[in-house]
């Protein structure tokens, strides 16, 4: 069993996976600067698995903090998912993107070589695709972001490959995650986006509680089935079970290894708008709007390497997803 520092641990992700760290016996770790999350996710990880992490409210990229956190836990592992992840603010303030996700990734790094800590989990993102065709392998050709956080985490990817490179006793392990949507079942965490969602599944819950009126549908002529964009969306809970299967899977190897965290299985908007409908006895409007800049058709991984060398598979569908969003989405009204 280990103790796993989670960076961003009370974020969306964050709080699904230290709910599985802790449900499988490892001791978990979270720091958050609490910038896109709240305190109260750390009394509901503890509620939904009868333990409580411990918790720190710093900034991954104050040394001294971090140091101060290294030097009581002494965390076998690191699970890094502190970052910002909003692809249009990323474009409207790309030095505070490059600022904020490169520096806690240099911190972090400097802090866990001062501490011999050699274990080290990165929230990637399919975006390092950039203008390769799916389905996506990790073989893909990567680069071609189209904004400054897609870069972030091709530059975050480099850094983490370099140190690896540099250090033979460093395991360094890329998840390179889909769309990941949902939340636990109990519906006490899941994803609570500050303003005017970007993402589609957090608009549809939000227009089925009638925060808002409809959903605007960017694009209905792509080369696609039905017109509309694709996506590999994944459950967060599949998600979170593939971080505990890299972490096992980093105990036993060093280097540098990347895998998708997908279902290889696409879903139209207009697909996915029916399911959550389906799945929940909902109506939601919505109308066709022009398509978003910078969208793609299709983005869906291939997902045998994670099968073959971590052993896992996600198993939950499309309506689990929309049942479980919507779940949380009501919490909070
Ligand atoms: P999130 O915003 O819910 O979680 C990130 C957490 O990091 C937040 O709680 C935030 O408060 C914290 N944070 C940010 N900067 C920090 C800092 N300097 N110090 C300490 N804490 C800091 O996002 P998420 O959806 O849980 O994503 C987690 C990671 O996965 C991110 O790196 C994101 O880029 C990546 N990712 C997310 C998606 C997605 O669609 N959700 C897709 C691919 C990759
Ligand atoms: C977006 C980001 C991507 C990031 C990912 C995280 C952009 C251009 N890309 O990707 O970098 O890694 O989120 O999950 O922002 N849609 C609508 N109406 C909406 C919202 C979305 O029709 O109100 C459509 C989109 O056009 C797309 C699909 O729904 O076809 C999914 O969109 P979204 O959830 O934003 O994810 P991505 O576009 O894959």
């Amino acid at each position: 069993m280990s103790k796993v520092l989670l960076t961003g641990g009370t974020g969306f992700i964050g709080s699904h996976t230290a709910v599985k760290l802790l449900e499988q016996g490892h001791e978990a770790v979270l720091a958050d600067n609490l910038s896109n999350s709240s305190r109260d996710v750390v009394d509901r990880i503890e509620q939904i698995t009868g333990k409580r992490p411990v918790f720190y409210e710093i900034d991954v990229a104050d040394r001294q903090a971090l140091a101060d956190l290294f030097r009581k836990e002494s965390p076998d592992a690191v699970i890094h998912f502190a970052g910002y992840k909003a692809v249009g603010e990323s474009v409207a303030k790309p030095l505070m993107y490059y600022r904020n996700n490169l520096d806690t990734t240099l911190t972090l790094l400097e802090t866990m070589a001062q501490f011999d800590c050699r274990r080290i989990i990165f929230s990637s993102s399919s975006t390092v695709y950039g203008a390769s065709q799916p389905p996506f392998n990790e073989d893909s050709p990567t680069g071609g972001c189209s904004n400054p956080y897609g870069w972030t985490k091709f530059m975050i990817e480099k850094i983490l490959e370099g140190a690896a490179h540099a250090d033979e006793r460093l395991s360094v392990v890329l998840l390179r995650y889909f769309n990941p949507v949902g939340a636990h079942a109990s519906g006490l965490i899941g994803e609570k986006p500050g303003g005017i969602p970007n993402n589609l599944m957090p608009f549809i819950t939000q227009v089925a509680a009638g925060k808002r009126d409809h959903l605007n549908v960017f694009g209905n002529d792509y080369e696609t089935p039905d017109g509309t964009g694709v996506r590999d969306y994944i459950h967060v809970v599949d998600l979170a079970k593939g971080h505990v299967a890299a972490l096992n899977y980093a105990e036993s190897h060093t280097g540098t290894e990347v895998f998708n965290l997908g279902t290889g299985k696409g879903t139209s908007v207009l697909e996915m708008i029916h399911a959550f409908e389906r799945a929940n006895g909902l109506t939601i409007p919505y109308v066709i709007a022009p398509r978003r800049p910078g969208d793609l058709a299709f983005s869906f991984a291939e997902t045998r390497k994670a099968e073959a060398v971590l052993h896992w598979k996600a198993e939950k569908n499309i309506e689990d997803m929309c049942r479980d969003a919507w779940r949380f989405e009501k919490g909070l009204l």
